[in-house]
C-alpha cells in the first residue's frame, strides 16, 4: 500500500484560506464522553457544528485531537467558546485561521511539510519577467525562466531537489561570476564565509566551469548545521519567507541572471543564492542567528513582520561584522555583488552598530547601494538582540522548533512545559556527566 505519511498531519476539511469558515483544534484527555462535553459546550451556544474529525495526538500520548469547523458567523462567540474549552475541559485549543480579525494570530505552519502549501502562494511566478529586465526581450531565456519555476511549484518536502543541466551559456555567465568575486572574498569577506568555500568547492563542485546543484548543496548543509535549501518559484511573502527559517529551510532560486549582463541581477538568482548565502548557512551560529529571525516571526502581527524582514535586510543580506579591527561582509547581498563588496567597505557608506530598535525601521533602497550598514559584534551577539526584540513581539505564546520531530511547538500550556522541561534535564544530565569526564 503506498501511503504518504505528511498527508496525514492534514485533516480532510483543513483549509486556511477559506474565508468563510473557522477552523479549531481541540485537544483533550482520551476517556469516554470527552467528546460529548465539547460538543455540549457549542450546543449551549446553539452553534452548529459543519465539519468534525477526531485522531490520536501526535504530540501527547493520553490526548486526542478533535478538528472542527464552524460557521464564520459564530466569530463574536469565539473567545468565549475558547475560554470555556480551555477553563472547564482543559482541553488545549488552537484555533487554525489567516482571516484577519481582531486579536487573532495568524496561521503559521506548524510542520516542515506545510511548507509544502507556500508554493501556492507565490507573489509572482518566476517567467513573468518586469519590462526593465535584461531577459524580458529573449523569449529563450523566458521559456528557461519557466522550467525553473515548474521544477518549484512542483516541488514538495522530502523529494530531492530536480538536478538541471545548465547551459554552457548559462555557465558562461557563472563563471564570469564566480571568478571575480573569488578574487574579492579573501580581503572582503568574513572569517566564516572563507572558512567554508573551500569545503564547497571540494564537495559540492562550486568550480569556474561548474555551476553547483542545489541538491548536493543542500546536504551538504544539513550535514553541517541542518539548514536544507527548497526551491522557490517566484517571490514569496515576507512573512512565509521567513517562517521557512524556523525550521532552516531556506527557499532558494535554482535559475540564472541572463548572460547580457553577468555582473548585475534586478533579483535573486542562483549565483546570488551559492556564493552569498549558502556558506554562511554551514556556520553553526550564524544558522541559529537565521533561525531566530524565522522564530519570531511565527504568528507575528503584521508590522512586526516588516521589522523583522527589515532585520534580516540588514543582517543576511547587507550584514557587516567586526574581525578583531577589521570590518567584514557577511551579507549575502554583498557578497555576490562585486561592486558593492567593494563599494560596501570603502569610506563612502555610513557604518551603524546593529542596534534592532533602530535597524528594524530603517528605510532602505532596493535597486542602488546601500546608503547606511549595520555592523554586528559577532552572529552570537546578534542572535541574543534577536531574541530580546522577538520578546517585545505580541503573541500570547512561545514558540520552539523540535529537530527531531520538524515540528513548531507553541509552548501555550504545562504540558508542553514539562516535556521541555524534561528534555532539557536529559540534555544536562549529559552535560554535566561529560564535563565530569575531561576534568
Ligand atoms: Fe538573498
Amino acid at each position: 500500500m503506498n501511503v504518504d505519511p505528511f498527508q496525514e498531519t492534514m485533516y480532510i476539511e483543513e483549509n486556511p484560506y477559506k474565508n468563510d469558515m473557522i477552523s479549531l483544534i481541540v485537544s483533550l484527555k482520551e476517556k469516554v464522553g470527552a467528546l460529548a462535553k465539547v460538543l455540549r459546550i457549542f450546543e449551549e451556544k446553539s452553534i452548529n457544528l459543519i465539519h468534525i474529525e477526531s485522531r490520536p495526538s501526535r504530540v501527547n500520548k493520553d490526548e486526542y485531537e478533535f478538528f472542527i469547523n464552524l460557521d464564520s458567523r459564530n466569530i463574536p462567540l469565539l473567545t468565549d467558546i475558547i475560554a470555556t474549552l480551555r477553563n472547564e475541559i482543559g482541553a488545549t485549543v488552537h484555533e487554525l485561521s489567516r482571516k484577519k480579525k481582531k486579536d487573532a494570530v495568524p496561521w503559521f505552519p506548524r510542520t516542515i511539510q506545510e511548507l509544502d502549501r507556500f508554493a501556492n502562494q507565490i507573489l509572482s511566478y518566476g517567467a513573468e519577467l518586469d519590462a526593465d529586465h535584461p531577459g524580458f526581450k529573449d523569449p529563450v531565456y523566458r521559456a528557461r525562466r519557466k522550467e525553473f519555476a515548474d521544477i518549484a511549484y512542483n516541488y514538495r518536502h522530502g523529494q530531492p531537489i530536480p538536478k538541471v543541466t545548465y547551459t554552457e551559456e548559462e555557465k558562461k555567465t557563472w563563471g564570469i561570476v564566480f571568478r571575480e568575486l573569488k578574487t574579492l572574498y579573501p580581503t572582503h569577506a568574513c572569517y566564516e564565509h572563507n572558512h567554508v568555500f573551500p569545503l564547497l568547492e571540494k564537495y559540492c563542485g562550486y568550480q569556474e566551469d561548474n555551476i553547483p546543484q542545489l541538491e548536493d548543496v543542500s546536504r551538504f548543509l544539513q550535514t553541517c548545521t541542518g539548514f536544507r535549501l527548497r526551491p522557490v518559484a517566484g517571490l514569496l511573502s515576507s512573512r512565509d519567507f521567513l517562517a521557512g527559517l524556523a525550521f532552516r529551510v531556506f527557499h532558494s532560486t535554482q535559475y540564472i541572471r541572463h548572460g547580457s549582463k553577468p555582473m548585475y541581477t534586478p533579483e535573486p538568482d542562483v549565483c546570488h543564492e551559492l556564493l552569498g548565502h549558502v556558506p554562511l548557512f554551514a556556520d553553526i551560529s550564524f544558522a541559529q542567528f537565521s533561525q531566530e529571525i524565522g522564530l519570531a516571526s511565527l504568528g507575528a502581527p503584521d508590522e512586526y513582520i516588516e521589522k523583522l524582514a527589515t532585520v534580516y535586510w540588514f543582517t543576511v543580506e547587507f550584514g557587516l561584522c567586526k574581525e578583531g579591527d577589521a570590518i567584514k561582509a557577511y551579507g549575502a547581498g554583498l557578497l555576490s555583488s562585486f561592486g558593492e563588496l567593494q563599494y560596501c567597505l570603502s569610506d563612502k557608506p555610513e557604518i551603524q552598530s546593529l542596534n534592532l530598535e533602530k535597524t528594524a525601521v530603517q528605510k532602505y533602497p532596493v535597486t542602488e547601494f546601500q546608503p547606511v550598514y549595520y555592523v554586528a559584534e559577532s552572529f552570537k551577539n546578534a542572535k541574543e538582540k534577536v531574541r530580546r526584540f522577538a520578546s517585545t513581539i505580541p503573541r500570547p505564546f512561545s514558540v520552539r522548533y523540535n529537530p527531531y520531530t520538524q515540528r513548531i511547538e507553541v509552548l501555550d500550556n504545562a504540558k508542553q512545559l514539562k516535556n521541555l522541561a524534561e528534555s532539557i534535564s536529559s540534555e544536562m544530565g549529559t552535560l554535566c556527566s561529560a564535563l565530569k569526564k575531561i576534568e
